[in-house]
């Protein structure tokens, strides 16, 4: 699997925790940025990042990470095309995917510890969308933008 991976300051060692985790898993990531915790940067620009990129290739995911997970999932999910998922617990990363088709999972650097991230990135990354009805709700969804 392809990922795009992006973060602030805040979320920078747990996004430099799961870049390792998955390109550990096989999986291939392109770290967007930022590249460190000490210097303050702007969580919008890391959404639109990731965003862009998942977008322009189909398929990929992206993973993003700010202080709380939530600046950076308001702002990815700007980017038409982009189903952004703030996701603190594994069901919920599962549920993500099967019934939203997210393609985008945030976390929060100062909210979830590495290795409940590393479980909720697997979940999301191993479940698969179920479409039938969830289908015509995203495409509802896509209505919208
Ligand atoms: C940065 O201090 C913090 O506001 C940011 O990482 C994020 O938590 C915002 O949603």
């Amino acid at each position: 699997m392809k990922w795009y991976a992006g973060s602030d300051h805040a979320g920078y060692e747990l996004k430099a925790a799961l870049v390792g985790f998955l390109r550990g898993l096989g999986d291939e990531v392109e770290d967007l940025g930022t590249t460190n915790a000490a210097d303050s940067v702007d969580y919008p620009e890391f959404g639109a990042r990731v965003g862009r990129a998942v977008v322009a290739a189909p398929g990929a995911m992206g993973l993003a990470v700010c202080g709380t997970g939530i600046g950076i999932s308001i702002a990815a999910n700007k980017v038409a095309g982009i189903r952004a998922a703030r996701v603190t617990d594994e069901f919920s990363a599962r549920m993500a995917r099967e019934h939203n088709d997210a393609n985008v999972v945030c976390l929060g650097g100062r909210v979830t510890g590495p290795g409940l991230a590393e479980g909720i990135v697997r979940a999301f990354r191993d479940a698969t969308f179920a479409g039938g009805r969830h289908q015509r709700r995203v495409d509802k969804i896509e209505g919208l933008e």
